[in-house]
């Protein structure tokens, strides 16, 4: 349903849809999960509080929490079919790759959660999907580095499950360190919703012809894929560590400053937010917190990455266009230090933004009002023409 409405400060937009999930102020840097700051959540709530809260649109009470939390652990596994299926993939295939096939084949699996029309089907569909996404992500993970897969544990926690799952061998007893845990959990709820950025765009727009949960869900991994997306994670650590010393920080800030130079400063910049991301400040207090107890606080990355924070926000060039660093500047470093390979950076954007794109799938549908997403253009080829055989061009 397109609509226009305006906003401070004062300007208009053609919106894609209503909502009433997630709000962002751009200019204040302010971003509301169901009205609550991302903060607050960050600092007292956990990931899948916050799932609860995005699906259902309040906090739940201690008893319902508990029953949801019972219902996503006991989801965890996934059809032992679908072990084979990995199999089909070069073991160097990137866990995005890997990721899209992986969760678009759900829908040959799950046939009893794929009639949309069904609101216990839709119900059960977005669960398995919350629920599966870690032990996907992990497998995709193991079966790069020739590893065997790890099933889930339902003695862990959320993000407890997937780190074990990632980093745990049959042979050894792998112990959780409750600190990673707790950074984990703090990255999937950083990273949850985000109102309509082109990955949920992308999913609402599968969702609008009817296509099962799984199939959009995994367009909206595709999407995500992408560099100027959810890809820049993986991008900003690799161009920190092209730039390497802070000494070098001038050239790389000449350079994104250039217009005939593609080069963009990764992790900087955003469609929406013309102030911080306020997601970018926990995710660097964040950053300090874990390298600190990891015992890396000197890690010469997370140095220069906030020399280049300091000197481009002292940069004319980026305040007088609004340039700040989001959600993607220092998750990669935590990432890193935690023990994750840059391929893995995004997967784990996936996982934490599927309850974001679930969320919003399950509200384009119960809008009565939903049409099939097709939009227009402007169209700027050629006026109508008659055809001209070959011999005569
Ligand atoms: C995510 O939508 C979401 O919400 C996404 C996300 C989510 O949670 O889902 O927040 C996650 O995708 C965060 C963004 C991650 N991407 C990156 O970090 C890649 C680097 N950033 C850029 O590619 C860029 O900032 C974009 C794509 C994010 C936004 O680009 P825009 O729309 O061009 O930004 P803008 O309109 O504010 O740009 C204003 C100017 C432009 O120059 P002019 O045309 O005015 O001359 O600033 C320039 C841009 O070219 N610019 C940059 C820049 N980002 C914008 N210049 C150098 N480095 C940058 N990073």
């Amino acid at each position: 349903q397109a609509g226009v409405f305006t906003y401070d400060p004062g300007f208009t937009s053609t919106a894609s849809c209503d909502s009433t999930i997630t709000y962002i102020d751009g200019e204040l840097g302010e971003l509301l999960h169901r009205g609550y700051p991302i903060d607050q959540l960050a600092a007292k709530s956990h990931y899948l509080e916050v799932c609860y809260l995005l699906l259902y649109g309040e906090l739940p009470t201690a008893k319902d929490l508990e029953k949801f939390e019972t219902t996503i652990t006991r989801h965890t596994m996934i059809h032992e079919q679908m072990h084979y299926f990995f199999r089909g993939f070069r073991r160097d295939a990137h866990p995005m790759a890997t990721m899209v096939g992986v969760v678009g084949a759900m829908s040959a699996f799950y046939h009893d959660s794929t009639d949309i029309s069904d609101p216990h089907q839709r119900e059960i569909a977005s669960h398995r999907l919350i629920a599966k996404m870690p032990t996907i992500a992990a497998m995709a993970y193991k079966y790069s580095i020739g590893q065997p897969f790890m099933y889930p544990r339902n003695d862990l926690d959320y993000a407890a499950n997937f780190l074990q799952m990632c980093f745990a061998v049959p042979a050894e007893t792998y112990h959780v360190d409750p600190i990673l845990a707790r950074a984990m959990d703090r990255i999937f709820t950083l990273h949850a919703d985000h109102e309509q950025n082109a990955s949920t765009s992308t999913v609402r727009l599968a969702s609008s012809s009817g296509a099962n949960p799984f199939a959009c869900i995994a367009a909206g991994i595709a999407c995500l894929w992408g560099p100027a997306h959810g890809g820049a994670n993986q991008a900003c650590l690799e161009m920190l560590k092209e730039i390497g010393t802070p000494d070098r920080i001038p050239e790389f800030i000449a350079r994104a400053k250039d217009k005939n130079d593609p080069f963009r400063l990764m992790g900087f910049g955003h469609r929406v937010y013309k102030n911080f991301d306020p997601r970018a400040t926990v995710m660097k207090q964040s950053a300090d917190e874990v390298l600190d107890l990891l015992g890396v606080e000197n890690n010469p990355i997370l140095a220069t990455a906030k020399e280049l924070e300091r000197a481009a926000l002292a940069d004319d060039y980026f305040a007088e266009k609004k340039l700040f660093p989001n959600v993607d500047f220092y998750s990669g470093i935590i990432l890193e230090a935690m023990g994750f390979p840059t391929s893995m950076f995004t997967p784990i954007f996936a996982v934490s933004r599927t309850v974001g794109w679930v969320s919003q799938w399950k509200e384009q549908l119960a809008d009565p009002q939903h049409k099939i997403g097709r939009p227009r253009q402007l169209y700027l080829g050629s006026t109508a023409r008659d055809y001209v055989d070959i011999e005569n061009r």
